[in-house]
């Protein structure tokens, strides 16, 4: 999966407006990839692409010689698990310690892992790491703010540190949920150009 064969036309939408912002994600995904600062965070329903992109980006990322993980939320929980039991400690700690401090992290579907309590602090502890040290971020999700827990919702969306790329239309701050009505659209930077 690289930039030069995602096509954004291919992309299914249910509104043809919807195109043009697909569009706009793929050409704003790849200045981010000529650089990658920050964080991107690719939001947008099922079936838009945005781990295709995610994944161009940490293809050209590799390419340029940058040290690039991309892990699935729920396969990383799995596999931080196995190596959780007491017979295997170390094998925990190295796999953590890979995925808090690699230069550029791709964590594709967050929000599709089972919530235990210690699956949310993992994956906060893990974010959180990211979030001090500064260190290129990308998360993918199809989930809106009302479903994140809070303290990632806040990391993931804090304009000083986080771009937002829609995938077609999403309702990313349940504006039709009275619940959440009086959150604040971020204003996030763009990614920035080489
Ligand atoms: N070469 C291509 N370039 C761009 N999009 C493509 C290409 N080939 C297939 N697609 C489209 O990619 C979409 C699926 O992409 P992808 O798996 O990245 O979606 P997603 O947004 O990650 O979905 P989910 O939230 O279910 O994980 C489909 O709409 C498919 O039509
Ligand atoms: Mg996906």
């Amino acid at each position: 999966m690289t930039f030069k064969s995602f096509d954004p036309r291919i992309v299914q939408v249910d509104h043809r407006e919807e195109q043009a912002d697909i569009t706009n994600a793929y050409r704003q995904a790849m200045k981010y990839a000529e650089d990658p600062k920050e964080w991107l965070l690719i939001a947008g329903v099922t079936g838009r692409g945005k781990t295709r992109l995610a994944a161009a980006i940490g293809n050209y990322c590799r390419d340029i010689g940058i040290a690039v993980m991309m892990v699935v939320a729920p396969d990383l929980l799995d596999w931080l698990r196995v190596g959780f039991s007491p017979h295997n400690p170390r094998s925990f700690d190295e796999l953590f310690e890979r995925v808090k401090n690699v230069h550029l992290l791709i964590l594709d579907d967050l929000g599709s892992q089972s919530s235990t309590p210690w699956a949310d602090e993992k994956l906060f502890q893990l974010l959180n790491y990211r979030y001090n040290a500064s260190l290129p971020t990308v998360v993918t999700t199809n989930v809106n703010a009302v479903s994140m827990e809070s303290r990632v919702r806040t990391r993931l969306t804090d304009p000083q540190i986080s771009s937002m790329l829609l995938m077609g239309g999403f309702d990313f701050w349940g504006k039709s949920d009275p619940a959440t009505a009086s959150y604040a659209r971020p204003r996030g930077r763009p990614p920035r150009r080489a």
